[in-house]
């Protein structure tokens, strides 16, 4: 016989466990529901792509692609890659099935599993998952930009979360953008020695990345830099104004960050990020931006678009830090039942009480009363309801709240009929 051997989750992976499934069902479900009275339709992503995907809509010289992809070779020899991040295979899709051809904004959600191989650490996996909205059409409006987070606050709102902040910046376009990166790695240049090794390297690659830098020892160096709203073009001037303009028509609190670039190539213009406490180092919650031009990167028609995605298991440790929540997925009734004639005559209770959709726990095996209230009492049970050969024989169960210990004699319509009172107070 084969030796025995216990298996680990892989490192940067997880299990997540009821009761917490339930607060990430609720999350979901709120999503569902927010997003669709902002008329967004759920599309259903396939996990891999191939790796060209990535590399041209997120880029080559991106942290996510140039090193934290998990990629690999088919058996036909195409690289496949599990998605990073499902902006690229939204803008996919959108081509594939020519939805350019339909009416108005193409307005999608979608919410699943996303795979960066990043050194682990709290609110950083290497599996995480992310609710992201994507509109894609011809318009470039500001009220658009301000729409979509308007629908993210909204969620948020809705979720009861505390303490949130919104950030937005605008990183300008294909004409005023290049002249301002160049700009700055000059700047960069006459620093570099103040600077960290990733930030050094970055002045030749992705000079927009250091301004990310975290790093104690280059704020004040960075806060000294050229700031990309100083150097947008009219174009982009007049429509991150109007970008704001529209927030403050519909009361949402932001902050302008000029430092907020964001780590993947596709963004142009507004991007946003919202951060929540009680997170420590890893506090976006969400990011997001336009990206008008990606559809045609990747040989659509020319398309404007814009979208975010949240980071579902920093908004689940977020809402655990901020307020205890009650998520449901409590045990409503403990059918303590006590006999062999007890077994059938409890069933048919069990049955009748989950159709009315109580959460009911039926023990198996018979067990003595003492036995079954304290198990009951250990699933936190809100009741207990006692069903031994004296009800059976008087038609009248005894219901007791496990609170306090207080019983009634009911007939099975009176229990339930209390049972449904109750959860409608
Ligand atoms: P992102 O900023 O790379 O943007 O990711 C969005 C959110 O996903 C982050 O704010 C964070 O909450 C969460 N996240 C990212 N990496 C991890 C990780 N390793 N562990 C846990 N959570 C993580 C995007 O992915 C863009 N596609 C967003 C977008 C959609 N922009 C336009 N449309």
């Amino acid at each position: 016989m084969a030796e025995k051997r216990q298996f680990r989750a892989i490192k940067g992976v997880r299990d997540i466990l009821p009761p917490e499934t339930a607060l990430w069902n609720r999350v979901e479900q709120t999503a569902r529901d927010v997003f669709a009275t902002y008329g967004y339709g759920e599309i259903r992503l396939p996990v891999f792509e191939q790796t060209e995907l990535f590399a041209r809509s997120v880029g080559a010289d991106t942290d996510i692609v140039s090193r934290e992809m998990y990629s690999f070779q088919d058996r036909d020899d195409t690289s496949v890659t599990l998605r990073p991040e499902a902006t690229a295979s939204v803008v996919r899709a959108y081509i594939e099935h020519g939805m350019h051809t339909l009416p108005g904004d193409v307005k999608l959600y979608y919410m699943g599993p996303m795979f960066r191989r990043e050194r682990p650490q709290k609110g950083r996996y290497r599996q995480f998952y992310q609710i992201g909205a994507e509109v894609l059409g011809q318009s470039e409006h500001p009220a658009i930009d301000a729409e979509v987070v308007e629908m993210l606050v909204v969620f948020l709102g809705r979720l009861g979360l505390e303490g949130a902040s919104l950030y937005i910046n605008s990183i300008g376009c294909k004409d005023c953008r290049p002249a301002y990166v160049e700009r700055l790695r000059e700047e960069l240049r006459k620093v570099k020695a103040k600077l960290g090794p990733d930030s050094q390297r970055r002045i030749e690659t992705n000079p927009l990345r250091v301004l990310d830098s975290k790093l104690e020892e280059e704020q004040e160096v960075i806060e000294r830099l050229p700031r990309i709203t100083d150097h947008l073009c009219a174009a982009c001037r007049e429509h991150f104004s109007a970008v704001q303009d529209q927030l403050k028509l519909r009361g949402i609190a932001y902050e302008v960050n000029w430092r907020l670039v964001r780590g993947l190539d596709y963004y142009m213009r507004t991007t946003f990020e919202i951060t929540a406490p009680g997170l420590g180092a890893q506090n976006a919650i969400c990011g997001g931006g336009r990206y008008d031009g990606l559809v045609e990167l990747l040989g659509g028609p020319p398309t404007k678009g814009i979208g975010f995605a949240i980071g579902t298991d920093r908004l689940v440790l977020a809402l655990q830090a901020t307020k205890k929540l009650d998520v449901g997925g409590q045990l409503d009734v403990f059918i303590a039942w006590i006999g062999v004639r007890g077994y059938p005559a409890a069933g048919q209770l069990a049955r009748r009480l989950r159709a009315e959709n109580f959460s009911v726990e039926l023990p198996a095996e018979d067990m003595k009363l003492k036995k079954s209230l304290g198990l009951a009492d250990k699933l936190g049970a809100r009741y207990a309801v006692l069903l031994g050969e004296n009800e059976l024989a008087s038609g009248q169960l005894i219901l007791r709240r496990l609170a306090d210990g207080e019983q009634k004699a009911l007939s099975e319509s009176e229990l339930l009929a209390s049972l449904k009172s109750e959860r409608r107070a």
